[in-house]
């Protein structure tokens, strides 16, 4: 089947690009001796996370247990669950993936604690447990090195955990290669106070896991770490590229859409729209725009419908006619996957793949 014979919307990957992806991050990592677990929460399909496996990764990470149960049911079993698991019922589901699979999670407090440990004793079976560190982004995560020692002190005294170390998400690092740096000597100074209280009160940290995609290539110049958890790297988005953490050449997903009305003059409108496309607005620049129209750079989706996507086409030079295709990259990749059932992988013209998005949805 070639491309031009899909139905829109439908979600395609160059698989080119997308290995080019693959084997640049694992090779980076190789080269600066840190541990690869991506974070399959932007493709959830478990046979990308068996190729980011079979291309370097250690093992992989998710957000949610029925995003570690459809990894699982792929045959992965080294996952780190980077979400506090909170409840009385979840700690059970997570103590009986425990039997199958070789689980960690993170948290920042007793109470997650007290509950998983509760739950994997009663099943016999143990989990690793990393600490969850604030560096700036303020979402989750002990801020202070004092309180997250005591959480590290109580993790290891708690029967059925196995305190492996710390955790953080540097999310406000979605930002240019300058600020970034900047941003970075402070959450160095924190690292260095919560590496040297660690140390002097002789707990061990096996595993520092941090990075995201636009810090991943950065990795090696936090203090200590020694794994990053990049996700949105394997396909980029027009955000990636908006603060030079990929170019548009690394964009490996868009979205082919089909223009179906252009009655309204300066106006197309395309068959995505909200159902297609998140609602996540373009970070850098002007901010305008939810998504990049490939084939013209001054059209501008203005806004979004459910089924509708408002191009607004006054500064173009293209003339659009109903029927035309357009391929947009999408602003934030990994909550456009989720709004889809499957996607296309393709080189060239033709399509070589159908991957079902397995664990699109898996909100529990
Ligand atoms: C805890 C955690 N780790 C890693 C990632 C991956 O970051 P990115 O999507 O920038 O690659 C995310 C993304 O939200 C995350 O929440």
């Amino acid at each position: 089947m070639l491309v031009s014979e899909l139905e829109t919307p439908a979600l395609i990957v160059d698989l080119d690009v997308m290995d080019r992806n693959l084997s640049r991050m694992a090779d980076y990592c190789r080269g600066h001796q840190l541990l690869l677990r991506p974070h399959t929460k932007t493709h959830k399909i478990p046979e990308l996370a068996r190729r980011q496996i079979d291309s370097g990764a250690t093992g992989i990470t998710v957000a949610k247990l029925g995003e570690a149960e459809v990894m699982l049911n792929g045959g992965i079993t080294d996952i780190l669950i980077a979400y506090p698991i909170v409840g009385t019922q979840k700690a059970k589901r997570l103590a009986k993936l425990a039997e199958q699979a070789d689980l960690t999670v993170s948290l920042d407090s007793e109470e997650a604690a007290r509950a998983i440990s509760e739950a994997v004793s009663q099943q016999g079976v143990k989990v690793g447990v990393l600490a969850e560190l604030d560096v700036g982004f303020s979402r989750c995560g002990v801020s202070n090195e004092v309180e997250l020692l005591m959480l590290a002190r109580k993790i290891t005294s708690l029967p059925g955990l196995e305190f492996k170390g710390l955790m953080f998400f540097p999310g406000h690092f979605g930002v240019v290669p300058e600020e970034r740096a900047a941003m970075r000597v402070q959450v160095n100074e924190l690292l260095d106070r919560v590496l040297d209280l660690f140390a002097r009160d002789g707990v061990p940290l096996a595993i520092v896991s941090g990075g995201s995609t636009p810090a991943a290539y950065e990795g090696d110049l936090f203090h200590g770490v020694n794994e990053v958890r990049p996700g949105t790297y394997i396909f980029n988005d027009r955000n990636t590229v908006g603060v030079s953490a990929a170019t548009l050449d690394d964009c490996a997903l868009w979205v082919v859409v089909t223009v179906v009305s252009t009655s309204v003059p300066g106006r197309a409108v395309i068959d995505g729209g909200s159902k297609t496309f998140s609602s996540d607005r373009y970070q850098a620049g002007d901010g305008n725009g939810f998504g990049l129209v490939k084939e013209d750079r001054a059209a501008e989706i203005e806004r979004l419908s459910e089924e509708h996507g408002h191009l607004n086409i006054q500064r173009s030079e293209r003339k659009y006619r109903v029927g035309d295709r357009l391929s947009v990259i999408p602003n934030h990749v990994c909550p456009t996957v989720n709004l889809h059932d499957e996607i296309y992988g393709v080189r060239g013209e033709r399509v070589e793949t159908v991957w079902r998005v397995e664990g699109r949805g898996k909100v529990r």
